[in-house]
Parts: C-alpha cells; sequence; structure tokens
C-alpha cells in the first residue's frame, strides 16, 4: 500500500499464506441488547471502518500530535482496554477487534465512563496492522492472553507468529515496546523464542517481565491463577 504521508510503498512480511490462515473464527455469540445498541449509535463516534488506503495514526484518530499510541490486538470484551485507558489518559489506544459483542462492550464502557482516548477498528488486526499502520509510527502494541489454539495442527493459527511479529516490530518507532501476556505456558515458551529470533527486537527484561503497575487483572486471568497457570508476561523493545 502506498504511505499517503511519504507516498513510499510500505514493506509488508507477510506472506500470501499468512494472510490466508486467521488467527480468529468469527463467533455468532449472543450480543446484548445494549451491545447492540452500542455497536449501531456508538460505532460512528469510537469506530473505524477497514480502509488499506487510510493511515491510522494519532493524528488521523484524535486529531492530536504527540501522545504516546498504543494498539491492542485482540481486546476481547476490552475491560482491561479501557482500565489500561483510564489509568493512562495521556495516551491514545487504537483497539483491533473482531468480535462484535466485544466491540459493542468497550463502546458503551467508554461511554459510560467517560473515557476519550480509545478508538476502535472491527476488522482482522492482522490485515490493519499491515495496510493501515505507517513504519515507524506505534509507541506500543499490547497482546494480551491471545487465543492459544493447544492443540498442534492449530498452531498455525496463533497470532504471535514469526511474520506478525516482524510486521508488528516494522510498526513500532525505535524504542517502542510489544507487550505480550498469556496463561499458556507453552505458548509463552515459544513466543519468547518467536520474539528472541526477531532482528529488530531486543528483550526488555532477563526472560519474563513484570506485570505493569496499570495493567488490571481481569477476570479470565483470575481463573488461571486460581487454577494455579503461572501468567507470563514479556516485554521487548525496537532496537
Ligand atoms: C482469548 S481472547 C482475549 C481477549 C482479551 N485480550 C483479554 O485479555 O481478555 C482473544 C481475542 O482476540 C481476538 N482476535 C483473535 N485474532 C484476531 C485478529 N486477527 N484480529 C482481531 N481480533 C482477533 C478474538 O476475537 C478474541 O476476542
Amino acid at each position: 500500500m502506498e504511505d499517503t504521508t511519504t507516498g513510499l510503498k510500505q514493506k509488508s512480511p507477510l506472506s500470501a499464506r499468512d494472510i490466508g490462515i486467521r488467527s480468529y473464527v468469527v463467533r455468532s455469540g449472543r450480543m446484548t441488547d445494549m451491545q447492540k445498541d452500542a455497536l449501531q449509535s456508538l460505532y460512528p463516534k469510537y469506530g473505524l471502518d477497514w480502509n488499506p488506503d487510510l493511515l491510522l495514526n494519532e493524528q488521523a484518530l484524535f486529531g492530536t500530535n504527540g501522545h504516546p499510541f498504543i494498539v491492542e490486538i485482540g481486546f476481547g470484551m476490552g475491560l482491561a482496554t479501557a482500565d489500561i485507558a483510564a489509568a493512562l489518559p495521556d495516551h491514545r489506544f487504537l483497539g483491533l477487534e473482531v468480535h462484535a459483542p466485544g466491540v459493542g462492550k468497550l463502546m458503551s464502557e467508554m461511554e459510560k465512563r467517560t473515557i476519550r482516548n480509545i478508538r476502535i477498528c472491527r476488522h482482522d488486526a492482522v490485515e490493519v496492522v499491515d495496510s493501515m499502520l505507517a513504519p515507524d509510527s506505534v509507541d506500543g502494541f499490547h497482546v494480551f492472553f491471545p487465543d492459544p489454539w493447544p492443540k498442534k495442527r492449530h498452531h498455525k493459527r496463533r497470532i504471535m507468529n514469526q511474520s506478525f511479529v516482524a510486521l508488528m516490530s516494522s510498526r513500532l518507532k525505535p524504542g517502542g515496546y510489544l507487550y505480550y501476556v498469556t496463561d499458556w505456558e507453552e505458548y509463552a515458551e515459544r513466543t519468547l523464542e518467536t520474539m528472541d529470533a526477531e532482528p529488530l527486537l531486543k528483550n526488555a527484561c532477563e526472560r519474563w517481565a513484570e506485570r505493569a503497575p496499570w495493567r488490571p487483572v481481569t477476570k479470565f486471568e483470575q481463573r488461571a491463577i486460581n487454577d494455579g497457570r503461572p501468567i507470563r508476561e514479556l516485554r521487548f523493545v525496537r532496537v
């Protein structure tokens, strides 16, 4: 795609195979009336349609400049997203999620809590990062509890694969970070290897990272802790 600000073609590390394999299945999932209403009435205010000819950056999304610009991949119901955005009011967030009830839920939460520093695109995050984010434009990526796809034959669906990690790294500004959290030990180990192998990234910690003070414990995470599964966090920075 052409970068409308520089006229340069953006380089993509994705192959046709990466684009063909989705990291999600579209669930029919029941929506509450509130989520349906929010999706209809609030998407024009907080949401953006998929458009590979448009670049999403702080200026385009918020009309401001100079705030840290953070992109969250697969925010689910968005409860952590809303808490983090409320805790970091000087940051600007772009949330990417395909699951409609979650998009509705996050927007109704934003409205209820007067959270104004989030925008949402309901579309495949891989395609959005590839086509709608310019190289060196993002201060941080959050990937919290991505689907672990535990069966070996489904590992190819895991979003934290080598090419998506390379793609996110290319969109980070130098010094920007990629923050990944999972309760799935084997996925954590694989992702550590994947991120270690990415030449644009460097582990900011010895091995596992500490929980960021602003990252809340979600209900989902609490269940993992109660079940005795360790929470693994990785924080890498772009060199
Ligand atoms: C296991 S849930 C975790 C949700 C949330 N991050 C949390 O911590 O509770 C993973 C989410 O990622 C979303 N997802 C998976 N692949 C995606 C993609 N390529 N683009 C956008 N969303 C995706 C799924 O729809 C799902 O809601």
